[in-house]
């Protein structure tokens, strides 16, 4: 797949059909998430793999937006490492360049991923950090649902010209 192709079709998919993701391809996405770039290079970053059925179940229920989980064969964890890097700023923006290439490297695989928020919002950080007995010094940033899609979805029309301006 070229890269302009998944950067232009690559939409959040929230049906998965009932079909396990093997490991090695969670960790192959994981890689993906590992070469994005950070500040200072200090990669700062902590991925968990979850795999197992009643975690996912258990978020899908008590996070609000996140019941695409329920069909989800899997997801991916992305924590800033606060032992690595102490300004919160950039463990998100890291964390958040990480995201971006698991995504877009997913469909490589023909998966399908989505982006469940839990940075900045307080009750979703002690939720997911309890869900997963998360040592302090992992903050989560965003949990991905990962799996084979059960739904299609199209490349909508977004770009928006007077969202530029030239200096020339
Ligand atoms: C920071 C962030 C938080 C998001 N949180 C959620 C979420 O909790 N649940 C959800 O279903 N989608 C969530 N999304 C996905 C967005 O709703 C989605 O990216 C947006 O509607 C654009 O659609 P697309 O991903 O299909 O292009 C989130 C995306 C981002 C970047």
């Amino acid at each position: 797949m070229e890269l302009k192709d998944a950067i232009f079709n690559r939409r959040s998919i929230r049906k998965y059909r009932s079909q396990n993701v093997e490991k090695n391809v969670l960790v192959e996405l994981v890689k993906f998430g590992m070469y994005a770039p950070s500040a200072r290079n200090t990669r700062s970053w902590h991925f968990y793999i979850i795999s197992d059925r009643e975690k996912l179940n258990e978020v899908a229920e008590k996070h609000p937006y996140a019941k695409m989980l329920k069909s989800a064969g899997a997801a991916i964890l992305v924590c800033g490492d606060k032992s690595i890097e102490p300004m919160e700023g950039y463990l998100a923006l890291n964390c958040a360049n990480a995201c971006e290439n698991i995504m877009l490297g997913a469909l490589e695989s023909g998966l399908g991923t989505c982006w469940i928020a839990v940075y900045p919002r307080e009750e979703r950080i002690k939720l997911i950090s309890e869900i997963f007995s998360l040592p302090e010094h992992h903050l989560p940033i965003a949990l991905l649902a990962v799996g084979y899609p059960d739904e299609e979805k199209g490349m909508p029309e977004r770009f928006e010209e007077n969202k530029i301006t030239f200096i020339e």
